[in-house]
């Protein structure tokens, strides 16, 4: 039976408040990892078990003019206490600004992004241009470090070029300036996501520094996270894309574990195509019934829509639920337009071809 990341390196976190026993994470994405998709996801957690839960980027420069909540971005329930808000930005008295903010959302740690390879984020330094200048880089870390009463991590690519010692030397940097844990998506800025993750260079930034590794990206199953973690070595992996289609991926990998199942499932996981068709529709309905009172109306339908583009790409007819949901002018008819869709048995499949 293919085995758990080991948990040695999350061991240290604990005096800081992080407890990590089930080490596969929900990805940042803008638009997708809110409290809807993240309170879907965590019902999928064996019962038990502690996981990080990651929110999209936050833009340093807009946080500390707003109200915490008040966007769907922001949102949170009261039962997420091991929420990792990620912020987008390198300005010391934005950064200051926008961790006071972050307090009303009792984060269990703050992620800087330096993975964002948008125009937007490159012209102003952010994200993955941060690669691009580590003494710059080092000192963004430093700061949010000091300034921060939460362990401080980055995610990051493998940079701005395809240099394994450039990339290691950077890893090194961050370890050196105070960050808790790394998580390496191992593709270049102009790549963004397509072609594929070069996984060996995880392997390698593990090898480089003592903190936790997080490996991510091309996982679409529970086999994927765990050869990730076999071929490795990896702290733990992170999910995004398949986590939206399948966020019972969690449920997966903890069964292929050895470990409970989630909360009110006492039947084996979802396990071919067809009961992943099925599951489909019970976690949207989940996410349905979380995002409609959270959201206000055009809020709830754009993230509703934004999730079945995103989901659906791993069922046969996925495009045909994506045209018929899109066109729902509110959120009862999207639900009946779902259930007309999943009447018919609908099959899931286990990889797709991901070009975005
Ligand atoms: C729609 C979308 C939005 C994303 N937004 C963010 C983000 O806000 N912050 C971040 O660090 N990465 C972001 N990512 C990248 C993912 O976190 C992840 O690194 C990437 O999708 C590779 O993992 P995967 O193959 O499991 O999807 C985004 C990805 C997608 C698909």
């Amino acid at each position: 039976m293919a085995g758990l990341p080991s948990l040695e390196r999350w061991g240290s976190l604990t005096t800081r408040g992080i407890h990590v026993d089930f080490p596969f994470f929900l990805a940042p994405m803008v638009g997708l990892s809110h409290v809807a998709l993240r309170m879907t996801a965590r019902s999928y957690l064996p019962v038990g078990t502690q996981t990080l839960l990651f929110t999209e980027m936050l833009s340093s420069r807009r946080l500390p003019t707003e109200r915490i909540g008040d966007r769907p971005e922001t949102a949170t329930e009261p039962v997420e206490t091991n929420l990792v808000p990620q912020l987008l930005g390198n300005e010391e008295r934005f950064i200051d600004a926008s961790l006071r903010k972050l307090e009303a959302m009792r984060p269990a740690a703050v992620d800087i992004n330096m993975g964002c390879p948008v125009t937007q984020a490159l012209k102003h330094n952010w994200g993955v241009a941060l690669m691009g200048d580590p003494a710059y880089a080092e000192r963004v870390v430093r700061t949010t470090v000091q300034l921060s009463r939460w362990p401080v991590s980055v995610k990051l690519r493998t940079g701005l070029n395809d240099d394994l010692e450039y990339l290691l030397d950077f890893c090194r940097m961050l370890e050196d300036a105070g960050a808790s844990w790394i998580t390496l998506h191992p593709r270049v800025a102009s790549q963004h996501r397509r072609g594929s993750a070069n996984w060996d260079y995880i392997a390698r930034a593990r090898d480089a520094v003592s903190i936790p590794v997080i490996g991510n990206g091309d996982v679409q199953t529970a086999a994927d996270a765990l050869a990730l973690v076999e071929r490795t070595g990896c702290d733990g992996v992170m999910i995004g894309r398949a986590a939206v289609a399948r966020p019972w991926i969690f449920w997966q990998i903890g069964e292929q574990l050895g470990l409970p199942p989630p909360p009110g499932r006492p039947e084996p996981a979802p396990d071919d195509g067809w009961a992943e068709g099925r599951e489909f529709h019970r976690a949207f309905e989940r996410f349905v019934g979380i995002a409609e009172p959270r959201f206000e109306g055009r809020d709830a339908r754009k993230r509703v829509n934004f999730f079945v583009h995103w989901g659906a790409r791993w069922l046969d007819f996925g495009h045909e639920l994506w045209r018929r949901v899109s066109s729902a002018p509110d959120l009862t008819e999207t639900r009946a337009r779902a259930a007309a869709f999943f009447e018919k048995p609908q099959r899931m499949t286990a990889r797709t071809v991901l070009r975005t």
